[in-house]
């Protein structure tokens, strides 16, 4: 531990946290503020801007620690924000008392949790990425900025950038699944809808983007479990979605709470500094996850909260949230020499630039000062929400019992068909279950409320007492029974891991109870994650994936149900056969000994002995109620230079009855390479539209620089060489073509 201290006060003496590169006039002229308001500013007021605390009504999204009077901290100039206070009264007052009470009146940055919606709730976000409608993540994104702005917040700890192949991590939910490319997509239309092209407008707030890094490969899943993988996995398939939201122009990063090779995220210069801002030009400022600069102690690389800060500092690290070691030893280490104040200075410098960028110098409460009834849960935002919820829903299965013709009798059972506040999912910003409309209620207002019979069957994990018998009543008197079951809202998101991803047990007794009445049943899953659906595939006779749904879910689902709408949703996580071949992602490497196809039992080949290799669902599969044909691939660029532009074209068909959508996607092999790659890559996509009968052809372009990877000396490029190329509508995709970079 004494050589690490040494070695880091070494370093304090040597660097201050370098300036960044390339600013634009505007950075500039925030930095050139931020420098002449330093000048001022007492050493604890320069750490005091380093700190975040909660109030004491706050929102608690960890343990809950030490208490603090937010008032004297303000007072003081002792702290440069607060996260997740819960009215725009109690967010005003504390302004007030920054601004009018404290020495310099320097305003403070409200954060929260705004990731999948403010008051208007869209669906959870792995359910959002299924849409694969960026134009529509980006408008989500713009709906909640407003919504936050104007209840008083600066800023949304979102987009989480996590990428994530492991369905038992209950943090899938609020990511955009297992695809880099894909990922990165949104990511950056997240940053755009948030961040606007004017930070300082009160309508935009400051995006966050999370958790930085590789927060979403836990070992086993666990969550805030060990993160251990090699560079070139992090460079190829975990760090494109940061890339890419630091790129649009985000301008605060969060550390993850997970070690990284080795070092806690929140300690880890490399990360923080190295690779974030000299590499990727990064140049706002990072906070630490809730209290994560204090559990480098747990981690076991800080002796103390002294200790901690101390290398968090150093690492670059500009805001402590929660916890408070930043201001409780920052004076200390800088007397003792180990950390300078020209690091302090860096540090600080980057957080009173957000500030600025934000217009708070201007006008510390122009946030939060509007009438709410005027800007929350507008109608036009609202049906934004009840159609980005209808195009994120993924059909599974069906058998022809899907669209529900008019005047269908329903019997709606089960414990999501009339659940307010689990369909706005984990972490609902300020969501109201009161606004939800629930399945029930877009059933009824589509159907006719007489054509609707509810009966809740059970709850989510237990028996209901006589819930069996009443579902039965139910479906006997109906056409068909429509089942909504999964899992509630407590079993996704922050620490809600899973070893069984199964529909539990109570539910799969009322499926198999509904089953034996020989109605049809469709059953509709409400979930935050992949799940293991062996069961409900074999026994129902169509299965559509809600997720939460949001705010707006019912009528989305009664859209689909009845066919007013066509699904169109694809998945962007694989559903695995069972929880035994967690992580599973499409993009997988071939190995050495690959299986020679899906049922050779080869024995010294890369398989499972009684389970297949194959998920249940692959990513990127959606079924629609019209087909599509994919055909006449055609590589237009067979050959081409390094720096050039691969081209391939592709016909796609409505050979259905009815209009619909469908995602043509395009996945790439590189067949020989300096290290191994994956057996297929998402490298394009587009969104189609097609009336009954129509067909188009798609042009996808694909720059060379799109097909970079990380070599054996980590740099990352792209090869001359020889690559296939394959399009249709999921990873599975048949239609094959080849082309060459010279
Ligand atoms: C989560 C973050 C979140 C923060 C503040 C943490 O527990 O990991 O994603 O932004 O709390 O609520």
């Amino acid at each position: 531990m004494k050589r690490v201290i040494f070695a880091l006060t070494a370093l304090a003496l040597l660097i201050s946290c370098s300036v960044a590169p390339q600013l634009s006039k505007e950075e500039q002229e925030a930095y050139d503020f931020a420098d002449n308001l330093i000048k001022k500013m007492t050493l604890r007021e320069k750490i005091g801007q380093l700190q975040q605390f909660k109030t004491r009504n706050a929102t608690v999204t960890g343990p809950d620690g030490v208490k603090r009077d937010a008032e004297a901290y303000t007072r003081n100039g002792e702290v440069g924000s607060f996260l997740s206070v819960k009215t725009t009264d109690e967010l005003n007052r504390l302004q007030k008392i920054a601004v009018e009470e404290s020495r310099l009146g320097i305003p403070l940055i409200f954060g929260y949790d705004i990731i999948h919606g403010c008051r208007t709730i869209f669906p959870e976000n792995l359910g959002m990425s299924c849409s694969w409608d960026i134009e529509a993540v980006e408008q989500y994104a713009r709906i909640a900025a407003e919504e936050a702005a104007a209840f008083g917040y600066h800023w949304t700890f979102s987009p989480m950038c996590d990428i994530s192949a492991d369905p038992r991590w209950g943090r899938v939910s609020e990511g955009a699944g297992e695809d880099p490319y894909l990922g990165a997509k949104i990511a950056a239309a997240m940053v755009r809808g948030y961040q606007g092209d004017n930070l300082s407008s009160d309508k935009t707030i400051a995006a966050c983007v999370k958790h930085f890094a590789a927060y979403g490969a836990p070992q086993a899943g666990r969550d805030y479990h060990t993160v251990d993988m090699s560079e070139v996995m992090f460079r190829n398939r975990y760090l494109p979605p940061y890339k890419a939201a630091v790129k649009a122009g985000a301008v605060t990063v969060m550390s993850s709470f997970n070690d990284f090779m080795g070092v806690p995220a929140s300690g880890n210069r490399w990360l923080i500094h190295t690779l974030l801002r000299e590499e990727l030009g990064f140049n706002g400022f990072v906070v630490s996850d809730w209290a994560a600069v204090h559990e480098m102690i747990a981690h076991g690389t800080a002796a103390d909260g002294k200790d901690a800060a101390m290398q968090g500092m150093l690492a670059h690290l500009n805001m402590d949230m929660a916890h408070g070691d930043y201001i409780t030893y920052g004076e200390e280490l800088v007397k003792e020499g180990k950390v300078s104040e020209r690091t302090i200075n860096e540090l600080c410098r980057e957080v009173l630039a957000v500030k600025y960028r934000l217009g708070l110098f201007d006008n510390p409460f122009k946030y939060g000062c509007h009438n709410h009834d005027e800007v929350m849960y507008r109608p036009e935002n609202l049906q934004v929400a009840r159609e980005v919820a209808a195009k994120s829903m993924v059909l599974l299965s069906n058998n022809g019992v899907l669209p529900l013709a008019e005047n269908t009798k329903i019997a709606l059972i089960g414990p999501l068909a009339d659940a307010p506040r689990d369909q706005i999912g984990a972490w609902p910003g300020f969501g109201e279950a009161d606004h939800s409309v629930t399945i029930r209620k877009g059933l009824e207002e589509r159907f006719g409320a007489k054509n609707v019979l509810y009966a809740k069957g059970s709850d989510l994990r237990a028996a209901i007492n006589g819930g069996i018998e009443e579902a039965v009543r139910a479906a006997r008197k109906a056409d068909v029974v429509v089942l909504s079951i999964g899992l509630g809202y407590k079993e996704s998101g922050e620490a809600t891991s899973l070893t069984e991803i199964t529909v539990p047990e109570a539910q799969q007794a009322l499926l198999d109870a509904l089953k034996k009445t020989g109605k049809k049943v469709v059953v509709l899953l409400g979930t935050g994650r992949a799940m293991d659906l062996r069961n409900e595939i074999e026994k129902a006779d169509a299965v559509l994936v809600t997720w939460h749904g949001g705010t707006m879910e019912g009528p989305a689902v009664a859209d689909l149900l009845s066919g007013d709408k066509n699904p169109s949703g694809h998945l962007t996580m694989s559903f695995p056969y069972c929880v035994g071949q967690a992580p599973i992602h499409y993009n997988m490497k071939n190995t050495g000994r690959p299986r020679k196809s899906p049922t050779n039992n080869e024995k010294y080949s890369s398989r499972y002995m009684y389970t297949p290799n194959e998920p249940l669902f692959p990513f990127g599969y959606g079924l629609s109620y019209t087909e599509f044909e994919y055909s006449d691939l055609q590589v237009l660029t067979p050959e081409v230079e390094l720096g050039g532009v691969v081209k391939v074209g592709v016909k796609v068909k409505n050979v259905g009855k009815r209009d619909g959508e469908d995602v043509a996607q395009l996945y790439v092999r590189d067949l020989v390479a300096e290290t191994t790659r994956p057996m297929r890559e998402l490298k394009g996509f587009e969104r189609l539209s097609l009336k009954a009968g129509e067909e188009k052809v798609v042009e996808f372009e694909i720059p060379t620089s799109d097909l970079a990877y990380c070599h054996r000396d980590l740099t990352t490029s792209t090869d001359a060489g020889d690559f296939l190329v394959w399009v249709g509508a999921d990873s599975n995709a048949t239609l094959e073509g080849k082309f060459t970079i010279k």
